[in-house]
């Protein structure tokens, strides 16, 4: 008999099927009818009604002998009401409940366990050698879906810096299995019920936090970027107590309060890396008073640094240095909008040559660095702002160079979802162009043994869109 079915009829327990459901290609959805679901305590989970639910019309017959493994098989119980379906009024299903069934294991629960854990494909690692390039492609499972969150499909993923610390453990032991990517540009394709300024259809942005406390001190000083309590995109625990996942995927669920709208005429490829890259050098270019009055300096032409290099033009500095070890990227970075390079690996008296030089500076080294000597350039009443996050700590430094000019170390962690909305109308106001290679998601692994060799000029977008863009 053909079947279809519809939200209408739909349970509060309702998960996507995979790909290697036994269902293969026809049923979208499983799940429990409200009223079984809420008498489930008192009968056995046979007696539990399931309902199998497609987008085209399958013969119940064979759905009822596909439904199982040996056993269960013919159990289930099919809704043979045909009526109308559109994949929008699907998109909202919560399925907040799905742990929470029975303890038997049923087909049932094998139906909903394997839904909700491949529905969700991405490139995943597993240990630190995901970081040389062996994340494997598979499935994970997503934090449960809650009513102030949101689903996108993901366009475009920017590859950060902490991408590749996390993946190697370099920080600390990661909580593999875990996915990278918290540069995540997508499209909202489903809507916690209350979830109250997104809909459905809109291009948001989510950057490296994904949650904060709302209750801590930096939360009320609308500082949550130092959440004391914070979750990150990935490699962290949301408030509920699941994992979180970044954007080396295709879908990508989390709170909705964290998924900031992408400015219309704002290309996908260039917001992407703003929501981390872009933030994280704003935040203290802002903050630290970088305009009209200040030279600074920005340490390190990668990722970030090429992002510090065109904001600190854009807002107007006097003067903007890029300092980095080597001249090869000079060319680049007067491009940038440098308007003085300094190669230090290549000038032993870099900083005696340029002492007292700059009332700011903006560290994005990944690695190791001489903080004396980077101090040195600064004059009085200078700040010296550390973003990159080497794996190991820094050399020890002399505090008389501190103290004799004043001086502030200061660091930065990302930026608030403000700085975030406010980044993404100066880089629309002003044309801001990221330089961004676009390559397609498939390739990651290659993208982060090309990354690790220095090779973005300055940052690596995994699209799923797979259009060839390069930029300028
Ligand atoms: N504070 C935050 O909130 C925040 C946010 C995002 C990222 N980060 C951190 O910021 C750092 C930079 O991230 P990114 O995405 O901009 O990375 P990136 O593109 O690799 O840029 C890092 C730059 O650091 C310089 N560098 C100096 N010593 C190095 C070394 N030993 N190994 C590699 N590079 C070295 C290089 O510039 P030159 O070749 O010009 O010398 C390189 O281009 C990372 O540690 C990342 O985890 C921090
Ligand atoms: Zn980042
Ligand atoms: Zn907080």
């Amino acid at each position: 008999m053909p079947l279809e079915l519809c939200r209408t009829h739909f349970p509060h327990v309702a998960v996507p099927i995979s790909k290697q459901s036994p269902l293969s290609g026809e049923v979208m959805f499983a799940g429990f009818h409200p009223r079984s679901a809420i008498s489930r305590q008192r009968k056995k989970l046979h007696d539990v009604e399931t309902w199998v639910f497609t987008n085209r019309r399958v013969d119940s017959d064979r759905l009822l002998s596909n439904v199982g493994d040996g056993k269960d098989k013919g159990r289930a119980c099919i809704k043979k009401r045909p009526v109308a379906y559109t994949s929008s009024s699907i998109s909202r299903i919560p399925i907040s409940h799905i742990h929470t069934t029975t303890s038997t294991t049923t087909t049932s629960q094998k139906l909903l366990k394997m839904a909700a854990t491949t529905d969700f494909q991405g490139w995943v690692a597993h240990d630190a050698s995901a970081a040389e390039g062996n994340m494997k492609w598979g499935g994970y499972t997503p934090k449960t879906f809650e009513e102030t969150d949101v689903e996108l499909d993901i366009e475009m993923c920017g590859v950060c810096g902490s991408d590749i610390h996390t993946l190697r453990s370099g920080w600390g032991p990661s909580d593999y299995p875990l996915v990278v990517g918290h540069e995540i540009i997508g499209k909202v394709t489903r809507v916690g019920n209350s979830v109250t300024d997104l809909k459905v259809g809109d291009r948001v942005g989510v950057g490296a936090q994904s949650e904060c406390c709302e209750a801590c001190k930096p939360c009320k000083m609308t500082q949550e970027s130092n959440c004391e309590k914070m979750t990150m995109t990935y490699n962290g625990k949301h408030s509920n107590g699941d994992k979180s996942f970044g954007g080396y995927a295709k879908v990508w669920r989390g709170p909705a309060s964290f998924a900031v709208p992408i400015p219309e005429g704002l290309r996908s490829e260039f917001a992407a890396p703003l929501m981390c890259g872009g933030v994280t050098v704003y935040n203290p270019l802002v903050t630290y008073g970088a305009g009209p009055g200040k030279r600074v300096g920005v340490v390190g032409v990668g990722g970030l640094g090429h992002f510090a290099l065109l904001f600190a033009k854009a807002l107007g500095c006097d003067e903007v240095v890029a300092l980095s070890r080597s001249s090869s990227k000079k060319d680049d970075a007067l491009a940038l909008g440098a308007d003085r390079f300094i190669a230090t690996g290549e000038d032993p008296d870099w900083a005696s040559n340029n002492a007292n030089s700059l009332d700011l500076i903006i560290s994005t080294v990944s690695g190791s660095f001489p903080l004396d000597q980077y101090l040195q350039l600064l004059s009085v009443n200078g700040t010296f702002v550390q973003l990159g996050a080497p794996d190991d700590p820094l050399p020890s430094f002399s505090p008389l160079g501190l103290i004799f000019k004043n001086l502030k170390i200061a660091g930065s962690l990302i930026g608030t979802r403000a700085q975030i909305r406010e980044m993404l109308e100066l880089a629309k106001s002003t044309d801001l162009q990221a330089w961004v290679q676009v390559r397609p998601m498939e390739e990651a692994n290659e993208v982060l043994k090309d990354f690790e060799k220095g090779l973005p000029k300055y940052r690596y977008v995994l699209s799923n869109v797979q259009q060839e863009t390069e930029s300028p």
